[in-house]
């Protein structure tokens, strides 16, 4: 099946990511989002990271009019469900994916293929709760969307051959690379790397090492680009805890119990580079962290 508009749910730094890439590649894109304030701070960081790349002439002035000009921010869930594809980038949260895609339903056209961006829910029970579980997917992108190259995409366990070829054709479209991974718990990326977050902050909970020494250990020591603590930020804390869970739920092991720690600074709002502060606070010119 060809391809001509897609929709985003949720115009978080995913979302806008998304949207981003997929404008860039030449689709037409609807991006959602039920903040009118969360759509105009997704366009207006864009257009800066856009200028920026215009200024170091790594994108002509047109092209990034051009991708402007194909992402239309929009409230209208009759427009978004005419779309070819949907890729839901809500938050990581299992009630508010699948009351989207309840919502979304009666808007939606026979032949619009469902994916969903979840970086470690049940592909499978999520296509159950819709009408087309043989036309829902798991495209789960990586942040910083449009630099990162991987998509894992996953199957649930009804989705047919066409929707998985759909999906992998898109892939390639944005030129990016594809792994397939089985519908278990955090799939490839997350099972592994969010657990090495959880270690992490275990690591700053018993006092082993500070922030600075735990991700200064790791980017040199590892060869890691960001240290995980500084990467657990980039992510959200709150994400990286809600993974944890479902690591912890859906496997049913103690090793994935998500860190004490790591829940306070959720519980204190202290979600990560989002929020200003994680376990860094960047309320200042330069990093400062917070233990
Ligand atoms: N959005 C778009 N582009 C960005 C960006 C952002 N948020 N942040 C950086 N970039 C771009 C820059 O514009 C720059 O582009 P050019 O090379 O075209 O100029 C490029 O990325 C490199 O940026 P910088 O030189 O400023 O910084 P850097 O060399 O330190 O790289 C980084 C930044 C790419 C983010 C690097 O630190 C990195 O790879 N970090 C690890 C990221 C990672 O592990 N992501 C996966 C997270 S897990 C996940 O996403 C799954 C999940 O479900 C939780």
């Amino acid at each position: 099946m060809s391809l001509n508009t897609i929709s985003v749910i949720g115009a978080g730094q995913m979302g806008i990511g998304i949207a981003q890439v997929c404008a860039q590649a030449g689709y037409n894109v609807v991006l959602n989002d039920v903040s009118d304030e969360a759509l105009t701070r997704a366009m207006s960081g864009l257009d800066e990271r856009l200028t920026r790349l215009v200024e170091r002439e790594r994108l002509s002035r047109e092209d990034k009019e051009g991708i402007e000009a194909r992402i239309d921010p929009s409230r209208d869930y009759a427009q978004l469900g005419a779309a070819d594809l949907v890729i839901e980038a809500a938050s990581e949260n299992e009630a508010v994916k699948s009351g989207i895609f309840k919502t979304l339903a009666p808007h939606l056209g026979s032949h619009t293929i469902l994916a969903s961006n979840t970086s470690s829910l049940s592909i499978t029970r999520l296509a159950a709760r819709t009408d087309r579980p043989e036309r829902f997917m798991g495209v789960h992108f990586m942040n910083p969307v449009p630099v990162m190259q991987l998509v894992e995409l996953i199957r649930g366990i009804a989705t047919d051959q066409a929707t998985f070829e759909t999906c992998r054709e898109l892939v390639e479209r944005l030129g990016k690379i594809a792994t397939v991974s089985e519908d278990f718990p955090g799939f490839i990326v997350n099972r592994i790397l969010i657990p090495m977050i959880n270690e992490a902050a275990y690591v700053l909970y018993e006092g082993v090492g500070s922030v600075e020494s735990i991700d200064r250990s790791m980017r040199l020591g590892a060869n890691h680009p960001m240290g995980p603590l500084e990467l657990a930020d980039f992510i959200g804390l709150d994400t990286c805890v809600a993974i944890m869970q479902v690591l912890h739920e859906g496997l049913a092991d103690t090793k994935y119990r998500p860190c004490p720690l790591l829940v306070k600074y959720v519980e204190a709002g202290w979600f990560g580079r989002k929020v200003g502060r994680g376990f860094y606070d960047y309320r200042g010119d330069v990093p400062v962290p917070t233990r």
